[in-house]
Protein backbone atom coordinates (compact mmCIF):
# COMPACT_ATOMS: atom_id res chain seq x y z
CA UNK A 1 0.00 0.00 0.00
CA UNK A 2 1.42 3.65 -1.29
CA UNK A 3 0.02 4.98 2.12
CA UNK A 4 2.81 2.65 4.03
CA UNK A 5 5.65 3.80 2.04
CA UNK A 6 7.46 6.54 3.21
CA UNK A 7 10.88 8.15 1.68
CA UNK A 8 13.90 10.19 2.74
CA UNK A 9 15.70 12.12 0.48
CA UNK A 10 19.61 12.89 1.79
CA UNK A 11 23.39 11.89 1.29
CA UNK A 12 22.92 7.90 1.85
CA UNK A 13 26.44 5.68 2.47
CA UNK A 14 26.19 2.08 3.49
CA UNK A 15 28.67 -0.57 3.69
CA UNK A 16 28.12 -3.76 0.98
CA UNK A 17 30.83 -5.62 1.87
CA UNK A 18 34.26 -5.83 4.08
CA UNK A 19 37.29 -3.55 2.70
CA UNK A 20 39.46 -6.29 3.16
CA UNK A 21 37.53 -8.71 0.42
CA UNK A 22 36.56 -6.44 -2.18
CA UNK A 23 38.60 -3.35 -1.78
CA UNK A 24 38.00 0.15 -0.65
CA UNK A 25 36.62 1.28 -3.41
CA UNK A 26 34.12 -1.49 -3.44
CA UNK A 27 32.33 -1.72 -0.08
CA UNK A 28 30.16 0.90 0.27
CA UNK A 29 27.37 2.36 -2.07
CA UNK A 30 27.20 6.24 -1.98
CA UNK A 31 24.05 8.53 -3.21
CA UNK A 32 25.45 12.26 -3.00
CA UNK A 33 21.58 13.23 -3.70
CA UNK A 34 20.07 9.93 -2.50
CA UNK A 35 16.63 8.40 -1.40
CA UNK A 36 15.72 5.86 1.17
CA UNK A 37 12.38 4.27 0.40
CA UNK A 38 10.83 1.79 2.90
CA UNK A 39 7.12 0.15 3.29
CA UNK A 40 6.29 -1.33 6.46
CA UNK A 41 9.53 -0.96 8.40
CA UNK A 42 11.41 -3.07 5.18
CA UNK A 43 13.98 -1.29 3.09
CA UNK A 44 12.17 -1.34 -0.30
CA UNK A 45 14.41 1.25 -2.95
CA UNK A 46 17.94 2.73 -2.22
CA UNK A 47 19.38 5.18 -4.88
CA UNK A 48 19.93 7.87 -6.64
CA UNK A 49 17.02 10.67 -5.87
CA UNK A 50 16.59 11.95 -9.43
CA UNK A 51 15.97 8.60 -10.57
CA UNK A 52 13.56 6.62 -7.75
CA UNK A 53 11.95 9.73 -7.17
CA UNK A 54 9.87 9.54 -10.42
CA UNK A 55 9.00 5.73 -9.67
CA UNK A 56 7.15 7.24 -6.30
CA UNK A 57 3.47 6.83 -5.93
CA UNK A 58 2.20 10.68 -5.84
CA UNK A 59 1.14 10.32 -2.14
CA UNK A 60 4.07 9.37 -0.62
CA UNK A 61 5.83 11.13 2.14
CA UNK A 62 8.77 12.52 1.11
CA UNK A 63 11.57 13.66 4.01
CA UNK A 64 14.10 15.84 2.88
CA UNK A 65 17.27 16.75 4.58
CA UNK A 66 20.01 18.87 4.06
CA UNK A 67 23.33 19.00 5.53
CA UNK A 68 22.49 15.42 6.71
CA UNK A 69 23.76 11.66 6.30
CA UNK A 70 21.53 8.88 6.17
CA UNK A 71 23.64 5.55 7.34
CA UNK A 72 22.83 1.96 8.50
CA UNK A 73 21.56 1.85 12.82
CA UNK A 74 25.49 1.38 14.06
CA UNK A 75 25.52 -2.29 15.89
CA UNK A 76 27.16 -2.75 19.47
CA UNK A 77 28.73 -6.32 19.88
CA UNK A 78 29.41 -6.05 23.64
CA UNK A 79 27.99 -3.89 25.96
CA UNK A 80 26.12 -4.01 29.74
CA UNK A 81 23.34 -2.45 30.86
CA UNK A 82 23.35 -2.86 34.05
CA UNK A 83 26.39 -0.60 34.08
CA UNK A 84 25.11 2.35 32.67
CA UNK A 85 25.15 4.28 35.69
CA UNK A 86 28.91 3.46 36.65
CA UNK A 87 30.28 4.24 33.66
CA UNK A 88 33.63 6.60 34.26
CA UNK A 89 34.38 5.10 37.93
CA UNK A 90 38.18 6.20 38.74
CA UNK A 91 41.56 4.37 38.93
CA UNK A 92 40.98 0.60 38.52
CA UNK A 93 41.71 -2.35 36.31
CA UNK A 94 39.60 -4.92 35.34
CA UNK A 95 39.82 -7.41 38.34
CA UNK A 96 39.86 -4.29 41.13
CA UNK A 97 37.59 -2.08 38.90
CA UNK A 98 34.61 -5.01 38.97
CA UNK A 99 35.21 -5.20 42.93
CA UNK A 100 35.36 -1.96 43.56
CA UNK A 101 32.26 -0.91 40.92
CA UNK A 102 30.48 -3.07 39.46
CA UNK A 103 29.75 -5.90 41.71
CA UNK A 104 28.47 -3.61 43.67
CA UNK A 105 25.96 -1.85 41.33
CA UNK A 106 25.12 -4.80 39.81
CA UNK A 107 23.46 -6.36 43.18
CA UNK A 108 21.50 -3.66 43.07
CA UNK A 109 19.42 -5.50 39.72
CA UNK A 110 17.66 -7.40 42.16
CA UNK A 111 15.24 -4.72 42.62
CA UNK A 112 13.32 -4.53 38.98
CA UNK A 113 11.97 -1.30 39.69
CA UNK A 114 15.93 -0.33 39.77
CA UNK A 115 16.13 -2.22 36.70
CA UNK A 116 13.52 -1.05 34.82
CA UNK A 117 14.37 2.71 35.13
CA UNK A 118 18.21 1.80 34.46
CA UNK A 119 17.12 -0.52 31.37
CA UNK A 120 14.97 2.81 30.02
CA UNK A 121 17.84 5.20 30.50
CA UNK A 122 20.03 2.66 28.70
CA UNK A 123 17.47 2.28 25.46
CA UNK A 124 17.15 6.27 25.55
CA UNK A 125 20.85 6.27 25.49
CA UNK A 126 21.25 4.15 22.94
CA UNK A 127 18.34 5.64 20.48
CA UNK A 128 20.49 8.76 20.74
CA UNK A 129 23.73 7.15 19.55
CA UNK A 130 22.02 5.61 17.16
CA UNK A 131 22.45 1.92 17.89
CA UNK A 132 20.05 -0.05 16.82
CA UNK A 133 21.27 -3.30 17.86
CA UNK A 134 23.17 -4.24 21.00
CA UNK A 135 24.22 -7.78 22.17
CA UNK A 136 23.61 -7.10 26.03
CA UNK A 137 24.80 -8.25 29.58
CA UNK A 138 22.03 -8.43 32.11
CA UNK A 139 22.95 -9.45 35.63
CA UNK A 140 22.77 -12.23 37.49
CA UNK A 141 19.17 -11.83 38.39
CA UNK A 142 16.96 -13.48 35.84
CA UNK A 143 14.34 -10.31 36.31
CA UNK A 144 17.02 -8.20 35.00
CA UNK A 145 16.78 -9.72 31.75
CA UNK A 146 13.05 -10.43 31.67
CA UNK A 147 12.66 -6.57 31.69
CA UNK A 148 14.92 -5.77 29.86
CA UNK A 149 13.13 -7.97 27.14
CA UNK A 150 10.04 -6.43 27.78
CA UNK A 151 10.80 -3.19 27.15
CA UNK A 152 12.80 -3.68 23.79
CA UNK A 153 9.97 -5.71 22.54
CA UNK A 154 7.79 -2.12 23.54
CA UNK A 155 10.18 -0.35 21.53
CA UNK A 156 10.40 -2.72 18.16
CA UNK A 157 14.26 -3.23 18.87
CA UNK A 158 16.37 -6.19 17.21
CA UNK A 159 18.53 -6.87 20.75
CA UNK A 160 20.14 -10.08 22.02
CA UNK A 161 20.85 -10.25 25.81
CA UNK A 162 21.37 -12.62 28.47
CA UNK A 163 21.12 -13.01 32.09
CA UNK A 164 25.08 -13.58 33.44
CA UNK A 165 25.84 -16.95 34.83
CA UNK A 166 28.25 -16.67 38.00
CA UNK A 167 28.45 -19.27 40.63
CA UNK A 168 32.37 -18.44 42.06
CA UNK A 169 34.49 -15.84 43.00
CA UNK A 170 31.76 -12.90 43.42
CA UNK A 171 29.74 -11.53 46.12
CA UNK A 172 27.51 -14.44 47.31
CA UNK A 173 24.64 -11.54 46.51
CA UNK A 174 25.14 -12.08 43.22
CA UNK A 175 25.55 -15.97 42.64
CA UNK A 176 23.16 -18.47 41.54
CA UNK A 177 23.72 -22.33 40.71
CA UNK A 178 25.08 -24.64 37.89
CA UNK A 179 21.60 -25.77 38.39
CA UNK A 180 19.72 -22.35 38.77
CA UNK A 181 21.67 -20.59 35.92
CA UNK A 182 20.36 -23.81 33.60
CA UNK A 183 16.93 -23.40 34.57
CA UNK A 184 16.64 -19.39 34.36
CA UNK A 185 18.07 -19.07 30.85
CA UNK A 186 16.31 -22.01 29.91
CA UNK A 187 12.94 -20.10 31.14
CA UNK A 188 14.17 -17.08 29.43
CA UNK A 189 14.75 -18.56 26.08
CA UNK A 190 11.69 -20.30 25.58
CA UNK A 191 10.13 -16.96 26.85
CA UNK A 192 12.07 -14.44 24.60
CA UNK A 193 14.40 -16.23 21.58
CA UNK A 194 12.95 -15.49 18.69
CA UNK A 195 10.01 -13.71 19.98
CA UNK A 196 9.52 -10.46 17.81
CA UNK A 197 12.98 -9.10 16.91
CA UNK A 198 14.59 -10.76 20.26
CA UNK A 199 16.84 -13.31 20.61
CA UNK A 200 18.76 -14.80 23.26
CA UNK A 201 22.82 -15.69 24.56
CA UNK A 202 23.77 -17.91 27.14
CA UNK A 203 26.02 -15.90 29.36
CA UNK A 204 29.04 -17.11 31.76
CA UNK A 205 30.28 -13.58 32.70
CA UNK A 206 34.11 -15.32 32.26
CA UNK A 207 35.82 -18.00 33.29
CA UNK A 208 37.00 -17.18 36.78
CA UNK A 209 33.57 -16.55 37.78
CA UNK A 210 32.04 -19.90 37.02
CA UNK A 211 32.72 -23.26 38.08
CA UNK A 212 33.28 -26.38 35.57
CA UNK A 213 30.16 -27.64 36.51
CA UNK A 214 28.56 -24.25 35.15
CA UNK A 215 30.36 -24.17 32.31
CA UNK A 216 29.44 -27.65 31.38
CA UNK A 217 25.38 -26.90 31.87
CA UNK A 218 25.82 -23.69 29.81
CA UNK A 219 27.44 -26.20 27.02
CA UNK A 220 24.40 -28.40 27.37
CA UNK A 221 22.25 -25.65 27.10
CA UNK A 222 24.05 -24.30 24.12
CA UNK A 223 23.95 -27.62 22.41
CA UNK A 224 19.81 -27.94 23.48
CA UNK A 225 18.90 -24.45 21.40
CA UNK A 226 21.91 -24.63 19.10
CA UNK A 227 20.62 -21.11 17.44
CA UNK A 228 21.03 -19.65 20.87
CA UNK A 229 23.99 -16.85 21.09
CA UNK A 230 26.94 -17.10 23.41
CA UNK A 231 28.70 -13.93 24.79
CA UNK A 232 31.21 -14.03 27.60
CA UNK A 233 34.75 -12.15 28.36
CA UNK A 234 38.53 -13.42 27.46
CA UNK A 235 42.00 -12.43 27.44
CA UNK A 236 40.64 -8.85 28.54
CA UNK A 237 43.48 -8.19 31.11
CA UNK A 238 47.08 -10.46 32.26
CA UNK A 239 46.09 -10.53 35.39
CA UNK A 240 42.81 -12.08 34.47
CA UNK A 241 44.66 -14.52 32.22
CA UNK A 242 46.93 -16.01 34.66
CA UNK A 243 43.81 -16.53 37.15
CA UNK A 244 41.85 -18.22 34.59
CA UNK A 245 45.38 -20.34 34.23
CA UNK A 246 45.40 -21.29 37.60
CA UNK A 247 41.35 -21.86 38.24
CA UNK A 248 41.57 -24.50 35.04
CA UNK A 249 45.47 -26.32 34.67
CA UNK A 250 44.09 -28.98 32.86
CA UNK A 251 43.12 -26.34 29.81
CA UNK A 252 45.75 -25.41 27.40
CA UNK A 253 44.77 -21.77 27.50
CA UNK A 254 41.78 -19.19 27.98
CA UNK A 255 39.76 -20.12 24.89
CA UNK A 256 40.23 -23.50 25.90
CA UNK A 257 38.24 -23.40 28.19
CA UNK A 258 34.95 -22.26 26.92
CA UNK A 259 36.16 -24.86 24.18
CA UNK A 260 36.51 -27.74 26.16
CA UNK A 261 32.41 -27.03 27.41
CA UNK A 262 31.21 -26.58 23.99
CA UNK A 263 30.60 -22.79 24.01
CA UNK A 264 32.78 -22.06 21.04
CA UNK A 265 30.21 -21.68 17.19
CA UNK A 266 29.22 -19.42 15.29
CA UNK A 267 26.83 -17.45 17.34
CA UNK A 268 29.69 -17.30 19.77
CA UNK A 269 30.71 -13.45 21.15
CA UNK A 270 33.50 -12.79 23.08
CA UNK A 271 34.47 -9.43 24.16
CA UNK A 272 37.96 -8.17 24.07
CA UNK A 273 40.51 -10.68 22.88
CA UNK A 274 43.33 -8.05 23.62
CA UNK A 275 46.31 -11.06 24.31
CA UNK A 276 44.97 -13.93 22.31
CA UNK A 277 47.76 -16.46 21.45
CA UNK A 278 48.02 -17.79 17.49
CA UNK A 279 46.70 -21.02 18.18
CA UNK A 280 43.59 -19.68 19.58
CA UNK A 281 43.03 -16.96 16.60
CA UNK A 282 42.98 -20.31 14.92
CA UNK A 283 40.64 -22.25 17.12
CA UNK A 284 37.92 -18.88 17.34
CA UNK A 285 38.13 -19.11 13.47
CA UNK A 286 37.57 -22.71 13.07
CA UNK A 287 34.79 -22.44 15.73
CA UNK A 288 33.12 -19.48 13.58
CA UNK A 289 33.38 -17.74 16.72
CA UNK A 290 33.61 -13.83 16.64
CA UNK A 291 35.65 -10.84 19.03
CA UNK A 292 34.26 -7.93 19.91
CA UNK A 293 36.74 -4.95 19.32
CA UNK A 294 36.24 -2.48 22.45
CA UNK A 295 38.73 0.00 22.40
CA UNK A 296 37.43 2.71 24.77
CA UNK A 297 37.37 0.06 27.45
CA UNK A 298 40.80 -1.26 26.64
CA UNK A 299 41.96 2.10 26.57
CA UNK A 300 39.93 2.90 30.01
CA UNK A 301 40.83 -0.05 32.05
CA UNK A 302 44.21 -0.19 30.72
CA UNK A 303 44.10 -3.70 29.23
CA UNK A 304 46.16 -3.50 26.05
CA UNK A 305 45.74 -2.73 22.30
CA UNK A 306 43.60 -4.73 19.90
CA UNK A 307 45.14 -6.30 17.38
CA UNK A 308 42.83 -6.00 14.47
CA UNK A 309 45.10 -6.93 11.36
CA UNK A 310 45.76 -10.73 13.51
CA UNK A 311 42.52 -10.90 14.10
CA UNK A 312 41.40 -10.71 10.40
CA UNK A 313 44.82 -12.75 9.04
CA UNK A 314 42.88 -15.36 11.02
CA UNK A 315 39.49 -15.00 9.54
CA UNK A 316 38.15 -13.85 12.75
CA UNK A 317 34.75 -12.29 12.53
CA UNK A 318 35.08 -8.91 14.82
CA UNK A 319 32.48 -5.88 15.50
CA UNK A 320 32.68 -3.50 17.77
CA UNK A 321 31.70 -2.95 21.37
CA UNK A 322 31.28 -0.15 23.08
CA UNK A 323 31.18 -2.46 26.38
CA UNK A 324 29.96 0.48 28.44
CA UNK A 325 30.63 0.67 31.76
CA UNK A 326 34.27 0.04 31.21
CA UNK A 327 33.52 1.69 27.92
CA UNK A 328 33.51 5.44 28.38
CA UNK A 329 30.73 6.44 25.84
CA UNK A 330 27.74 4.61 24.53
CA UNK A 331 28.45 6.48 20.63
CA UNK A 332 29.94 3.70 18.06
CA UNK A 333 31.23 7.20 16.48
CA UNK A 334 33.33 8.11 19.82
CA UNK A 335 34.61 4.41 19.66
CA UNK A 336 35.61 4.51 16.15
CA UNK A 337 37.36 7.55 17.11
CA UNK A 338 39.35 5.57 19.62
CA UNK A 339 39.89 2.74 17.54
CA UNK A 340 41.67 4.80 15.31
CA UNK A 341 44.30 6.22 17.82
CA UNK A 342 44.71 1.97 19.06
CA UNK A 343 45.57 1.18 15.51
CA UNK A 344 48.04 4.71 15.26
CA UNK A 345 50.03 3.33 18.96
CA UNK A 346 50.60 -0.10 16.39
CA UNK A 347 51.62 2.07 13.27
CA UNK A 348 48.65 0.69 11.23
CA UNK A 349 46.01 2.74 9.99
CA UNK A 350 42.13 2.20 10.68
CA UNK A 351 39.97 4.28 6.74
CA UNK A 352 36.95 5.76 7.97
CA UNK A 353 35.61 2.94 5.49
CA UNK A 354 36.32 0.11 7.63
CA UNK A 355 35.54 1.31 10.59
CA UNK A 356 31.64 2.21 9.24
CA UNK A 357 32.37 -1.30 8.08
CA UNK A 358 32.86 -2.52 11.35
CA UNK A 359 30.28 -0.66 13.51
CA UNK A 360 27.97 -1.28 11.34
CA UNK A 361 27.79 -4.80 8.44
CA UNK A 362 31.11 -5.95 10.17
CA UNK A 363 28.89 -6.03 13.45
CA UNK A 364 25.54 -7.83 11.84
CA UNK A 365 28.49 -10.46 10.56
CA UNK A 366 29.66 -11.17 14.07
CA UNK A 367 25.91 -11.51 15.47
CA UNK A 368 24.82 -13.75 12.09
CA UNK A 369 22.24 -10.96 11.38
CA UNK A 370 23.89 -9.72 8.21
CA UNK A 371 20.24 -11.10 6.39
CA UNK A 372 18.40 -8.51 8.64
CA UNK A 373 20.26 -5.83 9.88
CA UNK A 374 23.70 -4.14 9.06
CA UNK A 375 23.10 -1.88 6.13
CA UNK A 376 20.43 -0.17 3.96
CA UNK A 377 20.28 -2.87 0.95
CA UNK A 378 16.98 -3.75 0.22
CA UNK A 379 14.61 -6.25 2.13
CA UNK A 380 16.97 -5.42 5.04
CA UNK A 381 15.08 -4.08 8.11
CA UNK A 382 14.77 -0.72 8.30
CA UNK A 383 17.01 0.58 11.26
CA UNK A 384 18.96 3.74 10.17
CA UNK A 385 20.40 7.25 11.51
CA UNK A 386 20.47 10.42 10.12
CA UNK A 387 24.05 12.36 11.10
CA UNK A 388 24.06 16.24 11.53
CA UNK A 389 27.06 17.14 10.14
CA UNK A 390 26.71 20.47 11.64
CA UNK A 391 25.94 19.53 14.90
CA UNK A 392 28.16 21.67 16.21
CA UNK A 393 30.01 24.72 15.19
CA UNK A 394 33.45 22.91 14.78
CA UNK A 395 32.09 20.27 12.90
CA UNK A 396 29.95 22.37 10.78
CA UNK A 397 33.20 24.19 9.51
CA UNK A 398 35.27 21.11 9.32
CA UNK A 399 32.98 19.18 7.23
CA UNK A 400 32.39 22.40 4.83
CA UNK A 401 36.17 21.90 4.16
CA UNK A 402 36.32 18.37 3.88
CA UNK A 403 36.32 17.63 0.05
CA UNK A 404 35.81 13.48 -0.41
CA UNK A 405 32.94 11.21 1.75
CA UNK A 406 36.26 9.40 2.92
CA UNK A 407 37.15 12.88 4.88
CA UNK A 408 33.75 13.26 6.04
CA UNK A 409 33.04 10.40 7.65
CA UNK A 410 36.66 10.25 9.04
CA UNK A 411 35.61 13.98 10.56
CA UNK A 412 32.10 12.62 11.84
CA UNK A 413 33.74 9.70 13.66
CA UNK A 414 36.96 11.96 15.08
CA UNK A 415 34.51 14.44 16.26
CA UNK A 416 31.17 12.91 16.24
CA UNK A 417 29.19 11.75 19.20
CA UNK A 418 25.67 11.47 20.38
CA UNK A 419 24.93 15.33 19.01
CA UNK A 420 25.83 14.39 15.86
CA UNK A 421 22.30 11.85 16.01
CA UNK A 422 20.03 13.84 14.34
CA UNK A 423 17.49 11.30 14.16
CA UNK A 424 16.76 7.13 14.58
CA UNK A 425 14.74 5.50 12.94
CA UNK A 426 13.91 1.75 14.05
CA UNK A 427 12.10 -0.53 11.60
CA UNK A 428 11.23 2.51 9.79
CA UNK A 429 9.87 4.80 12.97
CA UNK A 430 11.50 7.18 14.32
CA UNK A 431 12.47 6.34 17.71
CA UNK A 432 14.88 9.46 18.56
CA UNK A 433 14.77 12.93 17.31
CA UNK A 434 17.15 15.75 18.51
CA UNK A 435 15.32 18.90 17.46
CA UNK A 436 12.43 17.62 19.60
N1 LIG B 1 35.20 -9.42 32.60
C1 LIG B 1 34.28 -10.00 33.41
N2 LIG B 1 33.26 -9.17 33.65
C2 LIG B 1 33.52 -8.04 32.99
C3 LIG B 1 32.81 -6.80 32.86
O1 LIG B 1 31.72 -6.58 33.41
N3 LIG B 1 33.41 -5.86 32.08
C4 LIG B 1 34.59 -6.07 31.46
N4 LIG B 1 35.11 -5.11 30.72
N5 LIG B 1 35.27 -7.21 31.57
C5 LIG B 1 34.74 -8.18 32.33
ZN1 LIG C 1 32.13 -6.46 29.00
Amino acid sequence: MASQRKAYRATIVHCVADPKDVGLDNCYQFFEDGLLVIENGYVIDIGDAQALLKKQPKNVKITEYNNKIITSGFIDTHIHYPQTRIIASYGDQLLDWLENYTFPEEMRFSDPSYARHTAELFFDQLMRNGTTTAMVFGTVHKQSVDIFFELAQKRHLRMIAGKVLMDRNAPTELTDTAESGYQDSKALIEKWHNKDRLLYAITPRFAPTSSPQQLEMAGKLLAKYPDVYMQTHISENPKEIEWVQALFPDRSGYLDVYDHYGLLHNRSILAHGVHLSDKECQRLAETDSAIAFCPTSNLFLGSGLFKLSKLENYHVKVGMGTDVGAGTSFSLLQTMNEAYKVMQLQHEKLHPLKSLYLATLGGARALQLDDKIGNLAVGKEADFVVLDLHATPLLKVRTEQANTLEEILFVLMTLGDDRTVYQTYILGEKAFDSSL
